[in-house]
Parts: C-alpha cells; sequence; structure tokens
C-alpha cells in the first residue's frame, strides 16, 4: 500500500514507523496544509492509494489552550480535515482520519452506558466541539473513514503517551473509560486503510480502565518506587489544575466487527503494553532522556 500521511506528530510517526517496517511505501507529508491546493499537491506528487490524517491541533500543554485559541483550534481540527477530504474526493483517493473519543461526556442513554458509533455527541469544551464538528461533515462523504480513539497507551515512551503523562502528574484522578491501545490501533487503522472503512469508527479496546489500575500495573511492571496523590475529578478543575472538566465516556465499538476487525479486550492489552514499555525503558541508553522519552528511538 502506498500511504500519504498529514501530520508529522506523535501519531502520524508512530504509523508510518510501524507500516514502513511492514513494508508499506509510506509518505509523512511536510507540506503545511491550508488549502484544498495544498493537498491536491501532496496527492499529485505522491500518488498514494490513500490519504492518512494525522494532522490536528491539541493545544499545549493541553487542551485547555484551545479554549483561548478557537479560531486556530478550528481552522485546526474542523476546516483542515475538510481541505484534505475535498481534495480526496476530486481524486477519488480513499481518507481516513483521526477523530477523538473526547466527543462524549458521561453516560449515554443506552443501558448500558456506552456510546455507539451512530449516538449523536455532547461536546462541551472548543477543542471536542472542532473534533465533533469534523466528523459531523466527514461522515456524509463516501471514501472517508473517521477513526476516533481515546487516550492512547503506548508501549513506546513519548511524551504524548498517557502512561508517561499520568506517571509524570503528582496528582492524578481516578476515572474510568474507554482508552486505545496505540499497537492496536496502529494495526486497525492500516486495515480500515486497506478495506477502505466509510463512515466512524470507535477505535478503543474492549471493556473499560481506571487511572488506578494503569498505575498499580505500572507500580507492579515499571518502577516499584512510583507514587502518587489520589484526587477526584471535581478536584481538577477547583484547584486550577484544569480549566475545563475533561471527557470521560465508555465507547461501544460496532462498526469494526463488520469489517471483520477486532483489538484485544484493555486488560490483557495493557499488561503486554506495560511489558514492552518497561524493557523499552530499560533498553534505552539516551544520555538525554534518562530512559523515558524514548528520543534514541528503543
Ligand atoms: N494524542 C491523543 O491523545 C489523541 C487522542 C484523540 C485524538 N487525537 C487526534 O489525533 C490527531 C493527531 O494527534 P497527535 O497526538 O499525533 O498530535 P500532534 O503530536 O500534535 O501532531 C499533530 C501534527 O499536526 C501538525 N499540523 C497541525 N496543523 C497542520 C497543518 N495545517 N498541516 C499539516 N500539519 C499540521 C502539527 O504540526 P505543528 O506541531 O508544527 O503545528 C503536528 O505535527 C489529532 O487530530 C488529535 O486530535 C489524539
Amino acid at each position: 500500500m502506498k500511504i500519504l500521511i498529514f501530520g508529522a506528530g506523535y501519531l502520524g510517526n508512530r504509523c508510518a514507523e510501524e507500516w514502513i517496517h511492514e513494508g508499506h511505501e509510506v509518505i509523512v507529508s511536510p507540506i503545511r496544509v491550508q488549502s484544498v491546493e495544498d493537498a491536491l499537491r501532496g496527492i499529485h506528487t505522491h500518488k498514494p492509494e490513500a490519504v492518512f490524517n494525522a494532522a490536528g491541533v491539541k493545544g499545549t500543554p493541553n487542551v485547555d489552550w484551545c479554549e483561548d485559541h478557537v479560531l486556530e483550534t478550528i481552522r485546526g481540527n474542523t476546516v483542515l480535515p475538510l481541505l484534505i477530504a475535498d481534495a480526496c474526493q476530486q481524486e477519488n483517493v480513499y481518507f481516513l482520519h483521526i477523530g477523538s473519543g473526547c466527543v462524549y461526556y458521561g453516560d449515554s442513554s443506552h443501558a448500558d452506558k456506552l456510546w455507539r458509533e451512530h449516538d449523536h455527541a455532547n461536546p462541551s469544551v472548543v477543542y471536542s466541539r472542532s473534533k465533533y464538528a469534523a466528523d459531523l461533515a466527514l461522515a456524509t462523504f463516501k471514501n472517508v473513514g473517521i477513526a476516533r480513539i481515546r487516550m492512547p497507551l503506548d508501549s513506546k515512551p513519548s511524551p504524548g503517551n498517557l502512561i508517561d503523562k499520568i506517571v509524570s502528574y503528582p496528582e492524578v484522578i481516578d476515572v474510568e473509560n474507554s482508552v486505545t491501545i496505540v499497537d492496536d490501533m496502529v494495526e486497525v487503522f492500516r486495515q480500515l486503510i486497506e478495506k477502505k472503512g466509510e463512515g466512524i469508527f470507535h477505535v478503543t479496546n474492549p471493556g473499560t480502565i481506571r487511572h488506578r489500575e494503569i498505575l498499580d500495573l505500572y507500580h507492579e511492571i515499571v518502577d516499584p518506587e512510583h507514587t502518587c496523590h489520589w484526587i477526584t475529578n471535581e478536584d481538577l478543575v477547583k484547584r486550577g489544575l484544569a480549566k475545563k472538566g475533561r471527557s470521560n465516556n465508555f465507547l461501544a465499538s460496532e462498526r469494526l466487527a463488520e469489517l471483520g476487525i477486532t483489538m484485544r479486550p484493555i486488560k490483557e492489552a495493557l499488561r503486554d503494553t506495560l511489558e514492552k514499555y518497561a524493557r523499552a525503558k530499560q533498553s534505552c541508553r539516551c544520555e538525554d532522556c534518562d530512559g523515558g522519552c524514548g528520543c534514541c528511538g528503543s
């Protein structure tokens, strides 16, 4: 497969690395997409079989940034995917876009509380609204897939990895969520591209996990010295640690099965991920990152 990726950030590069390793031809485009013509230029140059959008705006240091940078956020998360989709439609190229499961807040109205792909979302903050607006428009196209992920947990240390994030916080909220194991996500994305999956897909591992369970396993497998202080979800905003409350939710992934795509149950996948993560940290020889940031590629 020849895949053109827009977005040379954490997930774009992570997918590229794995797909190249599997023998696919992958181009991570250096183009800053600000128009349909920019996206068309990338497509005309490389003539890919599929385009993958991993470009977007998450805010620095976190999504609270989006509250004060509305225009940049809408441009990056709503307008940008539509520009790329426009180019792909013109050239009849399949387009897969990374969406976010953080468009849902709290429990769904279903008896099991899980949100389905066809459920209308209830986003409140600017980041979630900007992502959902793109989903609504993109889901109307043929030959376009939207792969919603949540809280990526990665076997490779990285600042974008939820493991690294919660380990770095002295105070952590103990919330329960659907999450995405990155090793599984990369494989699911590849299958979605090969099968040209259309519409919205929840790319989350079956089951839910609490932050406390992640850190208990981290303590057992990676670092027995690690400690943190537990706070409530409400404390996050009350104590000024976040500007707006975060999305916590449970997602049902029903549409992947239509294409014969499966993901490992979260408890099984998390242990495997932390074992690999521990090995990656042990084998890291980089003097700059103290074995933690993965910058030496281990
Ligand atoms: N990581 C998560 O926790 C998570 C969870 C759910 C969904 N997602 C979604 O997954 C996507 C990728 O996330 P990520 O973690 O890989 O974020 P990331 O590391 O910030 O990467 C995003 C990349 O997109 C680039 N970009 C922004 N605007 C662009 C444009 N107009 N043209 C080309 N590139 C542009 C950014 O470049 P600059 O940095 O130079 O601006 C950055 O390299 C985002 O859409 C995000 O909403 C991520």
